[in-house]
């Protein structure tokens, strides 16, 4: 799937977000290297710092049907994605990345392009 195919996707997903709190709903959907789809939403929290990102959501679906880092393709996002958000992209090795931004155009880029230098755990 194209980049502005999964952000298409990922904005019908984003319906689904449950956010009382800000009323900013996010959707995220990724493709496998299987092509497998995987939709995520925020799922916010009265206790505000529990919620979680759509990305991530979207990213433990994949994890808890047994995938790993370096089996996911590719996700679109409907907007630009946090920075805890994009050390998860890194540590999760996508190829692609996409997301809408404000003025509508769609934004590419690889995990490095959005978290230069990414870090990981020392061996
Ligand atoms: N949010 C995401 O789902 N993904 C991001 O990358 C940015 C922020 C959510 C978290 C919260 O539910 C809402 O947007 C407002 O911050």
């Amino acid at each position: 799937m194209t980049g502005e195919e999964l952000v298409i996707r990922a904005e019908a997903a984003a319906a689904n977000a449950y956010a009382p709190y800000s009323n900013y709903l996010v959707g995220a959907s990724l493709v496998t290297k299987d092509a497998r789809i995987y939709d995520g939403v925020n799922v916010e929290n009265a206790a505000y710092p529990l919620g979680i990102c759509a990305e991530r959501t979207a990213i433990a679906k994949a994890a808890s049907e047994g995938l790993r880092p370096g089996d996911l393709e590719a996700i679109g996002i409907t907007a630009s994605p946090c920075g805890g958000c994009r050390q998860w992209l890194h540590e999760w090795r996508f190829e692609r990345v996409a997301f809408r931004r404000e003025d509508g155009s769609i934004a590419e880029y690889t995990p490095a392009g959005l978290l230069p230098d990414g870090w990981d755990l020392p061996a």
